[in-house]
């Protein structure tokens, strides 16, 4: 038994992953961008599908805030509820993968061990952990939906980084920095993860 479901099993399909891959001429994977709020996650997610749909590759952003407004909607902010949501959407990218997309899902994810265990869902390889350093307090001068400021003000109460926890990856894959007061553009930061899929042999 798995969960709370009894007496299944798994039905095996001739058609494989690797046939869809295949057809599709790159590899399914799962590219997790973790990061604070107004750290540029969903912003890197969308140039980084942009890229790839013009060069012709299948790509599908599944975003923390986009996904709470269907399938994740019963949850909220305190931890377990959290990690249901990074849950749901690790298993939902773990079957796109296996569908040979490119699947970028981009939440907050703040909790280590609830990324742990969506990329122990995937081949060893295909979960690729980008992390948005960007520090605080530039994401909160940013505020781009004014969520610190309620936040600060004690009208939101548990947000990331205020009054809730985040915890930084410790062996992420890559890392899309913050130097020198700059932040690269979003552009740039997709085309680094880019060329890691390029290296890596993701894009055919
Ligand atoms: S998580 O932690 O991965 O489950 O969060 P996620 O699904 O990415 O949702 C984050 C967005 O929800 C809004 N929001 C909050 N964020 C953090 N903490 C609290 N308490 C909170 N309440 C609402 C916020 O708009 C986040 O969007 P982003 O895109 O990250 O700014």
């Amino acid at each position: 038994s798995i969960g709370n479901s009894t007496n299944i099993q798994w039905h095996q399909c001739s058609v494989k992953k690797e046939d869809r891959e295949n057809m599709l001429k790159q590899k399914g994977c799962v590219i997790w961008i973790t990061g604070l709020s107004g750290s540029g996650k969903s912003t890197v997610a969308c140039a980084l599908s942009g890229i790839l749909y013009r060069r012709g590759k299948l790509a599908y952003v599944l975003d923390g805030d986009n996904v709470r407004h269907g399938l994740n909607r019963d949850l909220g902010f305190k931890a377990e509820d959290r990690a249901e949501n990074i849950r749901r959407i690790g298993e939902v990218a773990k079957l796109f993968a296996d569908a040979g997309v490119i699947c970028i899902a981009s939440l907050i994810s703040p909790y280590r061990r609830d990324r742990d265990a969506c990329r122990a869902l995937l081949p060893a390889g295909e979960f690729i952990e980008v992390f948005m350093d960007i520090p605080l307090h530039v994401c909160e001068a940013r505020d781009p939906k004014g969520l610190y400021k309620l936040a600060r003000a004690g009208k939101i109460k548990g947000f990331t980084g205020i009054d809730d926890p985040y915890e930084s990856p410790l062996n992420c894959e890559i890392a899309l920095r913050h130097t020198g007061g700059e932040c690269a553009s979003p552009c740039e930061m997709a085309e680094e993860v880019i060329s890691y899929l390029e290296e890596k042999g993701f894009l055919q």
